[in-house]
């Protein structure tokens, strides 16, 4: 079943762009992810134009699902938790880097979303009716504040000409536009009215208005542009508080000011010119210091995401690598992908800083100033340092030269800018100045801030993938795991350097090195499948192929594991995927072409050694200590494997029964007490304790006294 949703609290441009939608999807189901707005609850009240609830809707029977008028995982309801389906969207809103991804995705930042599906039933000729011509003009006329609102554009205008040709009513869109405020809401315009102050930040007047309900209030939008036009306020910013949440509500008509991206590192979003976000646990006053504070910085400093996202003994060490670079008068900045994934709300594993001047010694001095183990590499001017887990590498500013594609690259000192020059893809050149004159200032030199914006990753120069080949394989990594896209040029030039060879060229370590960050992705099926279509696939293994269904069942697999307490190895488990299709001979190649560790080898081909034990696990009479001696020699990944090989429940109970029971029984009686029993040190010692051991996992003996007793006997005979 395919279905059409919206966002919760749907307006009448997310019901019009329901109804428009299913004339493209017509065999689709129209659905509310949650509640709507009380006039639009009024209106299909009397015109239920066939909308169904979302608890009418089993997530299980989606096939396909249409959102209209929004891409945000969490204003869907239920809706965000349909997994493995094609997911279609036309949106208005700008991008957000938390985005659902989407495998069609049309947006377009129009004054409203039913203009974008407009222009598609217009394209394709599909015919409306009056009523529909109507509902889609109130959709419009309603979030551009009737044509407007400065989001307004001339093609939402074309729209309502064209609406208005079709028949569209216009008596009965103002009917539904409800410009007369009720009662409620006078009273509380006139409390918003009372409580806001305003405060002068960066010459710019910003009204801050706060209220406490204890229910909800409907259409604060209206009110917010009802106090903007009242008291002439350019930029209003309303802070409601009910039970532990804050909603905050914004509006801008000062161009400076983008309250959709001041509230999006809140945790919500929308436009330029008007914004909203709902905030737990924090208070009113707490979160006024911080939006004045954001404000304040303007949107090129990021001070305040490191402050809001990263770990406070990781913001511990920022500060006294800022301190320590004023003090040896260095220019040091937080750069690379630390940096994009903070602009993307996510704190990386690995932090990097690059220091323009001698960052060997920095390292040297910061590493002894907060006690931490050091490690240098004068040949690359880089040092490495780990704290709580964390990988922190401090580098010298430098450029490289490649005498060779895929070689190691000969390193000289250089300018930021060079330093920048050098890198993979734009979205990696971004960087955070650490010290005091412009602390948290972002530099984005090459449009790396845009491109994260638009999920885009780009090359900087032709070269790239000729000097570094590994970077193709990056950027498969990053494409999949970031949802992100190469441009056009980008994967042209990936494309040539693989026809061309360029893959072969890098050194064997370095591609397991990669391949293993691949699989340590939670969907590495999708890095492989673009990889096998620039062609580059062949060059990991000769002749491998992408199971998608074999990751996918992994991942089952992986979920249901989830219950044990001990770490799997997602990349060996993926290895396992990996190599499923190849025999153990050509996977014992592989492996050791690619030099994976003996450990690692010899895990991988315990399993491929084992070809029988899906059978072995089947058969109906098996004793636990046979599962034990046939289980115990596999590693833990291997078993989640062996889970993901099959849909018989009776393996995956005997899988379990190993983990959860077997693998942790053990015996009172040890090799001590043996020899109390004057029993003589030697095999036999194994062999009594195996025994043992076997008879405790089959049931025969359960206590301390079986154990005794089974000794006497063995004793006597
Ligand atoms: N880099 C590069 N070419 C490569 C590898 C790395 O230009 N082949 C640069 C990129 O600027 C990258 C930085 O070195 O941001 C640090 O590399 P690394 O820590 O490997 O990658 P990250 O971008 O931090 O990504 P990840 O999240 O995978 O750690």
């Amino acid at each position: 079943m395919d279905v059409i949703t919206t966002h919760t609290n749907a307006d009448f441009d997310a019901i019009a762009s329901i109804v428009a939608a299913a004339k493209l999807y017509p065999s689709a189901k129209k659905v509310l992810s949650g509640s709507c707005e009380a006039v639009v609850k009024n209106f299909l009240f009397q015109n239920p134009q066939g909308i169904l609830k979302s608890k009418q809707i089993s997530l299980k029977d989606i096939k396909r699902l249409i959102l209209v008028d929004t891409r945000e995982k969490r204003r869907i309801g239920k809706f965000s938790q349909v997994k493995d389906i094609p997911i279609y969207i036309y949106d208005h809103h700008p991008n957000q880097p938390d985005d659902i991804s989407g495998n069609r995705v049309i947006t377009k930042e129009y004054g409203a979303t039913i203009t974008i599906l407009l222009e598609i039933l217009r394209k394709k000729r599909i015919e409306i009716t009056k009523e529909e011509a109507s509902l889609f003009c109130l959709g419009i006329y309603e979030d551009t504040g009737s044509l407007t609102f400065p989001t307004t554009r001339k093609e939402d205008i074309s729209s309502v000409l064209w609406l208005l040709k079709k028949g569209a009513d216009l008596s009965f869109v103002s009917s539904y536009l409800n410009t007369a405020p009720s009662k409620d809401e006078i009273i509380l315009l006139s409390k918003l009215l009372a409580s806001t102050r305003v405060y002068k930040i960066n010459n710019i007047d910003i009204a801050f208005s706060f209220l406490k309900i204890d229910k909800y209030i409907g259409d604060l939008a209206i009110l917010a542009h009802r106090m903007m036009d009242i008291e002439g306020f350019s930029c209003l910013f309303i802070l409601i508080k009910k039970e532990e949440h804050i909603h905050i509500i914004a509006r801008s008509r000062i161009k400076d000011i983008d309250v959709g991206a001041i509230l999006s590192d809140f945790g919500g979003g929308g436009h330029p010119e008007a914004g909203s976000a709902t905030i737990k646990e924090r208070s009113i006053l707490e979160l006024k210091r911080m939006l004045i504070s954001r404000i304040r910085r303007n949107k090129r400093n990021l001070l305040f995401l490191i402050e809001a996202k990263v770990p406070s003994f990781l913001r511990d060490f920022i500060d006294e690598a800022s301190k320590l670079a004023d003090e040896m008068k260095v220019s040091c900045y937080i750069i690379g992908g630390f940096v994009r994934d903070l602009i993307m709300g996510k704190v990386s594993k690995s932090l990097d800083i690059l220091i323009v001047g001698d960052g060997i010694l920095f390292a040297k001095k910061l590493s002894e100033r907060l006690s931490l183990d050091c490690i240098f590499h004068p040949k690359f001017k880089t040092a490495q340092i780990l704290k709580n887990g964390i990988k922190i590498d401090i580098a010298t500013s430098r450029s490289e030269v490649y005498r060779h594609p895929g070689a190691l690259p000969l390193v000289k000192e250089a300018s930021l800018k060079k330093d920048l020059k050098r890198r993979d893809f734009t979205m990696n050149t971004l960087g955070i100045f650490l010290n005091k004159r412009g602390k948290g200032n972002l530099i984005d030199v090459y449009g790396g801030c845009d491109d994260i914006k638009n999920k885009r990753i780009k090359i900087l120069h032709k070269k790239s993938f000729i000097d570094d080949p590994t970077r193709i394989l990056r950027a498969v990594r990053f494409e999949s795991r970031l949802g992100f896209k190469m441009d056009r040029e980008t994967e042209k030039e990936a494309f040539e350097a693989i026809k061309n060879g360029c893959l072969s060229q890098i050194s064997k370590p370095r591609i397991r090195n990669e391949l293993w960050l691949i699989l340590s992705d939670e969907r590495p099926q999708k890095a492989f499948l673009r990889l096998s279509k620039l062609g580059g696939l062949n060059f990991i293994h000769q002749g491998l192929r992408v199971n998608k269904n074999g990751f996918l069942r992994a991942r089952e697999a992986l979920l249901q594991a989830s219950i044990l307490e001990d770490e799997i190895d997602i990349s060996l488990l993926h290895l396992l995927v990996l190599v499923d299709s190849l025999t153990k001979e050509e996977a014992e190649k592989f492996l050791f072409r690619l030099r994976f560790s003996s450990k690692i080898r010899r895990d991988v081909l315990r399993i491929k050694e084992d070809k029988e034990i899906l059978l072995f696990l089947k058969n109906k009479s098996l004793k636990n200590s046979a599962i034990y001696e046939r289980l115990n020699k596999m590693p833990l990944e291997g078993l989640v494997f062996i889970m993901s090989k099959t849909r018989s429940i009776i393996i995956k109970k005997r899988v379990f029964l190993f983990l959860i029971v077997l693998r942790k029984t053990s015996l009172y009686l040890t090799g001590d007490y043996l020899k109390k029993r004057g029993i003589k040190p030697g095999p036999i010692y194994k062999k009594i304790l195996r025994e043992l051991f076997y008879l405790k996992l089959d049931g025969k003996i359960k206590t301390k006294d079986d154990e005794v007793k089974f000794l006497d006997k063995f004793l006597k005979s």
